[in-house]
């Protein structure tokens, strides 16, 4: 764990009944917009990446839109590695990979440029947060379908309440707090 890790995490604010009655919406932006907190933060969801040394195991950090690219880009330059967004459809412009995952309603789609993870690349994957997994478990099939392999997975907040670390199979999951 990075140096005031905990002090960073008391951060994130409770904020009830959104976007809907009954849900307790975590804010992270109180931890953001704190240049110490979110330097702990950042360091923390980097080490996810690295090996038994503490030098980089990835060639490039994955981050899902759009809070994943809050996190995701300084992750990447911590790890001294490049970013790779992977987006909402319909916004990346040239040849991409598509997987869609079911929603409570419908479904949405992510996409990667296809020549943004190379065959035999190991990536990291971040996010903010883990609730069903869908999100998590889509990128984990557009890696596949690149010809790469996944590191880990990094996300700052897991919903223990919900399943969505069982949708990860073997991958290993880095996360620092379980809410
Ligand atoms: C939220 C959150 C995660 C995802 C987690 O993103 O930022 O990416 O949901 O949920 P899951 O594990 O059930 O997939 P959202 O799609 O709401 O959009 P945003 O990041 O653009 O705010
Ligand atoms: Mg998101």
């Amino acid at each position: 764990p990075g140096t005031g890790l905990a002090d960073a995490l008391a951060l994130i604010a409770d904020v009830p009944d959104f976007p809907e009655p009954g849900i307790l919406f975590k804010d992270i932006t109180p931890l953001l917009a704190d240049h110490t907190a979110f330097t702990a933060v950042v360091q923390a969801l980097a080490d996810a990446g690295r090996d038994g040394s503490g030098r980089p195991a990835v060639d490039k950090v994955l981050g899902m839109e759009s809070r994943g690219f809050i996190l995701g880009a300084p992750v990447a330059l911590a790890l001294e590695v490049g970013f790779v967004p992977v987006r909402k459809v319909g916004k990346l412009p040239r040849e991409t990979y598509a997987v869609s995952y079911a929603l409570e309603y419908g479904e949405a789609t992510l996409e990667v440029h296809r020549d943004a993870v190379r065959p035999g690349e190991s990536v990291l994957l971040v996010d903010d947060v883990l609730a069903t997994g869908g999100t998590a478990r889509a990128t984990l099939d557009l890696v596949e379908k690149c010809g790469a392999s996944v590191h880990a997975v990094a996300m700052l907040m897991e919903l223990g309440f919900l399943p969505g670390r069982e949708t990860l199979g073997d991958v290993p999951l880095t996360t620092l707090l379980t809410v």
